[in-house]
């Protein structure tokens, strides 16, 4: 039998829980549900980050015990996921006995083995994000970058995991599965992290400053690392919990660990390097998704103030569409705004619209011309053979998109056979047909089709929306039981019908003009310094080439910028290229460079080309490795990228580009070098002379 286990992060029991916690739930749901649906077992893990600095002051403010505020606190997180219907087998807290005397048994191993060896350290530490960082981490104000507070300066001795004796050997993994970090381009940021020297892990606080964490086993003046204690949860469930999958078989490794970008790092670098250490076998892939951003661009957090609370969506527009909202609105990997009108618009289209209209149009047409009971097909027709080979191709596609865990695709293939049942209907008119007696065997034949093509799209769509899934299928006499239910032809005619409600009323709220577009959140300008971090240069592929209506010298390219998302780029590239030769080739484009209007049509982004001849403005487009794909990242070789944000002209002018032997290099100022740009470890190229200008 196949086995997918799959956890989220524990989350800090600390925060209120916000849409951001609840997306990654709902994802490891949805996950669970589907790979449930194709008959894997399952098992699904989530839980809460109980150690630290935070819950321990936290505790002392409110004059408790930490035990007694976390023991109160990590409800919130249980009860949410109680009312959103969430599926998790074991609901994990790193105060459980078992876990700390597991953690207590790994750091034990390590210290053993050699592992693990004390040294002063001093550095800038971090209350809020409890770790310490490096001064160019730092900004301009000595904030740390993730919570924005300020850092302290710290010294003191402390114990250490040797996690640099395992560079090579993370390279190594990472090279032998491509797919153990997804997206792509997130694994390519951790393959640029580890070109330069790892250092080792601090894994302890001294009791003194820090006593809510659990002591080292061989030195009990000191605790250990809230990451340390945290990420073993993963396998302290399997191991010291016992959980296994309903066969008997242990849980880990797990397939999945779902995480935000935010904790990449930990996850990618720290987790697997401690993993090598103990000897346990590493997980099989890290999901990173992006951030749920509000106010147009800000992220969601406790600290900003602005967080979303899922309560009030749940409560308003029903669990199922919230749901639905988040698994479908987030390409799984990039950001996503979260705004009313955004919810209001896609739970009406979809939901209320496509789902609710085909459902209801079916079971009324069923109630008032057979008596409720489902009629039989009789003849198979063209248009009947289409719908019937979309839903098996749907279905077969499910099955192969499904380990690439691409939810929002996913949905929209399904949807796509919703529309597709919509139309159908359309074109045959049955509410025509049934004022015609002599199409009465027409009538039932397009009822049957239908009928069966929507119980297949609710049993695909249970996953995401269980409950009126399954109210849907209960209008239809139907029922969804298990794998065999998805393939066609398992409603069976004269199956009575049950009583009709709308599962999705349409939301009847005014859709605000000026939230539309929600105002982008006014950056504060660049030093010239941090522009190669904060430039988003992505490889895309050309999939169409159209002349400008309005301008001669300009192509309309529409480009796959990754992950399914199609972009649309005004270039003035005619002087250089027929649009057949540009068809189908890959670019370098530069994404996040604020949308402009060229000559009436938005232009998303910029490609780049080398100067060939300044007096005719021929130009040679910059070229990507050959193996690369549409979505990966292409990095200036030792920067980092930074936090997404939208750049200006401006931003990108205090730069230079430009070509040398063959391959593109950047100038960031004066006095800097010039730094190399790749794609997965090798160079972007352009084919002109020698301090050309790209551009
Ligand atoms: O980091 N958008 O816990 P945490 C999308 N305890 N997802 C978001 C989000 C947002 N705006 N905000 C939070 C911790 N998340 C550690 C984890 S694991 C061994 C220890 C989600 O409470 C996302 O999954 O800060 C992110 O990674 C996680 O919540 C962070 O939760
Ligand atoms: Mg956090």
């Amino acid at each position: 039998m196949k086995n997918f286990y799959v956890t989220t992060p524990i989350y800090y029991v600390n925060d209120a829980p916000h849409i951001g916690h609840s997306y990654t739930t709902v994802l490891a749901d949805i996950l669970t549900r589907f790979h449930k649906i194709l008959g894997y077992q399952t098992f699904f893990l989530t839980g809460t980050d109980e150690h630290g600095q935070k819950v321990q002051r936290a505790a002392a403010k409110r004059e408790v015990t930490p035990q007694e505020h976390v023991d109160e606190y990590y409800h919130r997180f249980e009860d949410l996921w109680k009312k959103m219907g969430i599926g998790n087998d074991f609901f994990i807290r790193t105060t459980f006995p078992e876990h700390k005397a597991y953690v207590q048994e790994c750091l034990q191993k390590l210290w053993d083995k050699g592992e693990i060896y004390s040294k002063e350290y001093e550095g800038w530490y971090s209350v809020g994000e409890e770790r310490f960082f490096s001064d160019d981490e730092l900004d301009e104000n000595k904030c740390d970058p993730i919570s924005h507070r300020p850092v302290e300066w710290l010294k003191e001795k402390n114990y250490f995991f040797k996690m640099s004796a395992y560079q090579q050997k993370l390279i190594d993994h990472l090279n032998e599965h491509p797919d153990w970090i997804v997206p792509d381009y997130r694994r390519n940021e951790i393959l640029g992290f580890l070109r330069q020297p790892l250092n080792d892990l601090c894994i302890s606080r001294p009791k003194a400053r820090l006593s809510w964490g659990i002591p080292l086993p061989f030195d009990p003046d000191y605790v250990t690392y809230v990451w340390f204690d945290a990420l073993l949860n993963y396998v302290s469930a399997s191991t010291a919990f016992k959980k296994t999958f309903a066969d008997g078989t242990p849980i880990w490794p797990a397939t999945y660990h779902l995480i935000g970008k935010d904790i990449l790092t930990t996850h990618s670098v720290y987790w697997p390097t401690m993993l090598m250490a103990l000897d346990i076998p590493l997980p099989q892939h890290i999901l990173a998704h992006g951030w749920w951003l509000v106010n147009g661009g800000e992220k969601m957090s406790k600290s900003a103030g602005n967080v979303v609370n899922p309560m009030d969506y749940m409560e308003k527009y029903g669990n199922d569409a919230f749901r639905y909202f988040l698994a479908r609105e987030m390409v799984v990997g990039q950001d996503a705004n979260f705004t009313h009108d955004a919810f209001v618009r896609r739970i009406n289209s979809d939901l209320a619209n496509d789902l609710g209209n085909v459902l209801n149009r079916v079971h009324r047409l069923v109630l008032t011309n057979f008596e409720g009971k489902l009629p039989a097909a009789s003849t198979i027709g063209e248009a009947e053979t289409e719908v019937i080979t979309l839903a098996k191709k749907v279905i077969e596609e499910i099955h192969t998109d499904l380990p690439q865990a691409r939810l929002s695709q996913s949905i929209e293939t399904i949807m796509s056979l919703v529309r597709s049942i919509n139309r159908y209907l359309e074109v045959k008119a049955p509410w025509k047909l049934a004022k015609d007696p002599a199409a009465h065997d027409e009538l039932a034949t397009v009822l049957y089709i239908s009928a069966e093509a929507v119980r297949l799209s609710l049993c695909l769509l249970w996953p995401v929306i269980p409950q009126k899934a399954e109210e849907g299928l209960a209008m239809m006499g139907a029922a969804f039981k298990s794998a065999d239910d998805l393939t066609w032809g398992v409603l069976k005619a004269g199956v009575a019908f049950g009583e009709g409600k709308p599962l999705f009323p349409r939301i009847e709220e005014e859709v605000k003009k000026q939230e539309q577009q929600p105002k982008p959140k006014q950056n504060k300008p660049l030093a010239t310094a941090d522009v190669p971090a904060a430039m988003d240069l992505r490889v895309a592929q050309i999939k169409e080439v159209a002349n400008h209506p309005n301008a001669d010298s300009l192509y309309v390219l529409k480009v796959d910028a990754g992950e399914g998302e199609l972009r649309t780029i005004c270039s003035g590239l005619k002087a250089s290229y027929e649009a057949a030769e540009l068809q189908d080739r890959k670019i370098l484009l530069f994404a996040n460079l604020k949308p402009s209007a060229l000559r009436g049509i938005m232009s998303q982004g910029m490609l780049f080309a080398g100067d060939l001849d300044a007096a005719t403005h021929k130009c040679r487009l910059v070229a990507v490795p050959e193996d690369a794909k549409p979505g990966d990242r292409a990095l200036f070789k030792g920067i980092a990228p930074s936090e997404p944000r939208e750049l200006k002209v401006k931003d990108f002018e205090k730069i230079s580009l430009s070509a040398k032997g063959g391959a593109v290099f950047c100038n960031a100022g004066e006095d800097s070098a010039a730094i190399a740009l790749e794609v997965n470890g090798k160079a972007v190229t352009c084919d002109v002379a020698d301090g050309a200008g790209v551009h």
